[in-house]
């Protein structure tokens, strides 16, 4: 099976990433000596997933610090860089001021940080789905359970494991999955691209819907609960995640079912006291207006995308870190 190796990790001097551009049709790794060019892949979104891009982060800060041995000032203007690739998922930025904090010991130091936080990233996921996967059982009757999901929030989405995909592995190896449906996740389709690839690859059952089709799947009765991931989590609950997120949990909570957001508390902002000012990143026109690279829009069609949403905590059933539930409407 490919792709059970880290998303990311270090190797020889440099980052190496699985290059999600280019999946599901070929699984490639690219090697990232710069922090230029490791920006250039999170903004494309060759790397990308809230944890992933906190491993991304202190990654990118050994970089620098390898680059520009002894210059502190260099190494904090290439941290800024990074901080700022991608606004909404805060692990980035946490990310990078963890593995700066440790640049007054050194470089080796700086990447000793690092390579700590991708192994805690695995330990933390795999306990935060752990705990929710618990969570379900508990809350729902009917099994082996069927869960529906929004984008990627797998391996591919981590360095390993996964948050609320962690759920979906978890219960799937203790005989308590029936299936996924997997929103396709308009308009970059990390579901259909990627999430679709990894329980695939998994030999998961799954069954790929449109995006617009999850509440009509509800309805239905096709599904016995929710379960997501998130890029920022404000002290409240309430939760940033990807564009979508918000309209499937409307459809949960009039169908009455849970709907449970899957993290590791490094996604938790303490200092935003609510959604409202989680900075929610706007991506150029072209991802709506052209599939595949083709328009599919009049020529200077204007376009509205933002690659994240906020789902209030009224509409979530509890916020899962390795922590245990941290935030939750009774619902
Ligand atoms: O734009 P992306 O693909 O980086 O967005 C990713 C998401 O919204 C995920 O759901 C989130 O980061 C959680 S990943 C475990």
């Amino acid at each position: 099976m490919v792709g059970v190796g880290r998303t990311i990790d270090w190797t020889d001097g440099a980052v190496v990433i699985v290059d999600q551009c280019a999946l599901p049709a070929e699984h490639r790794l690219l090697r990232l000596e710069t922090v230029t060019e490791l920006i250039g892949a999170i903004q494309r979104l060759a790397v990308r997933g809230a944890p992933a891009l906190g491993a991304a982060g202190a990654l990118g800060v050994a970089l620098a610090a390898r680059a520009h041995d002894g210059d502190a000032g260099a190494v904090r203007a290439d941290a800024e860089r990074l901080a700022t690739a991608r606004p909404t998922a805060v692990n980035l930025r946490w990310g990078v001021e963890r593995a700066l904090a440790k640049l007054p010991g050194g470089t080796e130091a700086v990447l000793a940080e690092a390579l700590t936080l991708l192994d805690e990233d695995v330990r933390v996921n795999r306990e935060a789905s752990g705990h929710a996967a618990r969570l379900l059982l508990d809350r729902c009757e009917r099994r082996p359970l069927r869960l529906l999901t929004h984008c990627n929030t797998g391996r591919l989405a981590a360095v390993d494991w996964g948050t609320a995909l962690g759920v979906v592995r978890h219960l799937h190896a203790a005989r308590q999955l029936e299936y996924v449906l997997a929103d396709e996740t308009r308009p970059l389709l990390q579901g259909a691209r990627l999430t679709a690839w990894e329980l695939a690859q998994e030999k998961i059952p799954y069954r790929l819907l449109p995006d617009s089709a999850a509440a009509a799947a509800m309805a239905r009765g096709l599904v016995d609960a929710v379960v997501v991931g998130a890029d920022r989590i404000a002290a409240n609950g309430d939760t940033a995640n990807k564009i979508g997120t918000y309209a499937v949990a409307l459809a949960a909570a009039r169908h009455g079912l849970p709907f449970v957001v899957v993290a590791p508390s490094s996604t938790v902002d303490g200092e935003l006291p609510d959604g409202g000012a989680i900075v929610l990143e706007q991506r150029a026109p072209e991802e709506v207006t052209h599939v595949a690279g083709t328009l599919v829009a009049p020529e200077g069609a204007e376009a509205f995308n933002p690659a994240f949403d906020v789902t209030p905590v009224d509409l979530i059933t509890a916020v899962v870190t390795e922590h245990g539930v941290v935030a939750g409407s009774a619902r």
